[in-house]
């Protein structure tokens, strides 16, 4: 990749014109093919990668104008120029419209001319992606102060961050949904040198197997029955950039494979290519799975683990910073009093207590939803406790467990406290036991138990 000669696709049916061109571009280091209509351009493009297309817009079988609708329904990614009369002019914004960066005027002008128009071409192609990059920078400017936290143990994965952000090295993200691995991912690019370069997101898991394939390699026209033109895979859009593998625990076994040697050579092969293409891609893995139990059950393979296990950021769960949860509580309702035109102004103590205490299975994600519901559903400037979803409002107190009734009998406080612990786990899980005995770290067995023996009252009442 780079450094090649750039493609151009000249689509002319006047044989002089497209030798005229074809003899101008080609003594500027451009390589060019040719074809006399739509319909054969159509044809070429499918089966191979050009750089730029200049298309004459008045042709037979297929004219210019069509030719661009049909490469855009193929999201053909060139640079298009068209060749217009000056009759033409309402084709020509016809065919800006479909996508033309630039056209050049008949009869032509000065070599210097077209070779100008060109170059303007490249170049306004060039800001137009530069601009898309761009504004997703200045989106992503904030992301660091986008990851709202003053834990201990976040801050040192924010400092990890810094650290590691530059190194080529894999970055394995692992903790349970919700716990903003992604963001993190987006974190470690967007602080390093990468950051001009794209990118680019894959779900492992949401994709299946023979799709995941072609998209993340690419293939070549007619590798298979779908195959209609050739399509650089998510690798190759990554380059010089980062590739961000999300759910790789769920990736099928076979192109666990596949990506493992694409990681140890550094290339990769398109679907029905020949050939191995040189990728440069930084690799950020993320996770919610555990991957050593993956490996236990042979759904993870080892090597890959190895390969992909090398610098590992852990996440830990909201209930385990819950000093997070009171920022992130104001960070939500700003950034909702902005979407939804609200002027909240905050939540009141006993509904900061129960937000604090609320165990979050479903980590960040689940704050900033019941934060997001609650504000959208009440009348009041404060959140209050009535304001919040069920589960949470009436889940009973943990903390400040009297010890009076029992006394100082360990076994009767031992017995109060199980069956508070009991009571708000079923609470919690919605009366689920296999998901309570789970949070409670008991066997299912031995909840049953307890739970008749202590005569624990289930379900969220
Ligand atoms: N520390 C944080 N500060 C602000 N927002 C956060 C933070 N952590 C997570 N979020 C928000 O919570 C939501 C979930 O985060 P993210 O998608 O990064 O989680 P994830 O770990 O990738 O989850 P999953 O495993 O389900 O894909 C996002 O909307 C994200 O913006
Ligand atoms: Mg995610």
């Amino acid at each position: 990749m780079g450094g090649e000669r750039k493609k151009i696709l000249l689509v002319d049916d006047d044989p002089v014109i497209r030798e005229v061109l074809a003899a101008l571009f080609e003594g500027e280091q451009y390589e060019i093919e040719q074809a006399e209509n739509g319909q054969v351009a159509l044809q070429k493009v499918q089966d191979s990668f050009y750089d730029h297309i200049i298309t004459d817009l008045s042709m037979p079988v297929m004219g210019g104008l069509e030719l661009l609708e049909n490469l855009q329904k193929l999201g053909v990614e060139a640079i298009i120029t068209v060749i217009s009369a000056h009759s033409e002019l309402s084709s020509v914004s016809q065919a800006f419209k479909l996508g033309a960066c630039d056209f050049i005027a008949k009869p032509f002008g000065s070599d210097q001319e077209i070779l100008l128009t060109l170059r303007q071409a490249e170049e306004k192609s060039r800001l137009k992606k530069d601009n898309i990059r761009l504004q997703q920078e200045v989106e992503d400017k904030y992301i660091f102060s986008n990851i709202v936290a003053k834990s201990k143990v976040m801050a040192a994965i924010f400092s990890a961050i810094i650290k590691i952000a530059d190194y080529k090295t894999t970055v394995l993200i692992t903790g349970e949904s919700g716990t903003g691995k992604e963001l993190i991912a987006r974190a470690i690019h967007y602080n390093s040198a990468r950051k001009k370069a794209p990118l680019i997101d894959v779900n492992c898991g949401g994709i299946p197997e023979n799709l995941l394939e072609s998209e993340l390699f690419g293939y070549v026209k007619g590798a298979f029955t779908d195959a209609k033109r050739t399509k650089k895979g998510l690798f190759e859009e990554a380059d010089g950039g980062t590739l961000f593998l999300d759910e790789i625990g769920d990736m099928p076994l076979p192109l666990q494979v596949k990506l493992l040697r694409a990681l140890q050579e550094e290339e990769i092969r398109p679907l029905g290519q020949g050939q191995s293409t040189k990728v440069d891609v930084r690799i950020i893995a993320a996770t919610a799975k555990n991957l050593r139990d993956e490996l236990k059950e042979g759904r993870f393979r080892e090597d890959l683990f190895y390969r992909v296990n090398v610098l590992a950021l852990e996440v830990p769960p909201l209930r385990r910073r819950k000093e997070d949860i009171p920022l992130l509580i104001d960070f939500f309702i700003q950034k909702y009093n902005e979407r939804l035109g609200l002027h909240m102004k905050g939540v009141d103590g006993p509904c900061l207590k129960k937000l604090v205490d609320y165990r979050w299975p479903g980590n960040v994600r689940e704050l900033e939803n019941v934060v997001e519901r609650s504000m959208a559903l009440t009348d009041n400037e404060i959140l209050v406790v009535a304001d919040l979803p069920d589960e949470i409002r009436k889940l009973p107190a943990l903390a400040a467990a009297d010890f009076e009734e029992d006394g100082l009998s360990v076994k009767k406080n031992r017995i109060s406290m199980e069956k508070r612990l009991i009571t708000r786990a079923l609470a919690e899980t919605k009366g689920n036991r296999t998901k309570a005995a789970a949070v409670l770290e008991m066997s299912i067995p031995a909840l049953l138990y307890k739970i008749k023996e202590y005569q624990v009252e289930e379900g969220v009442k």
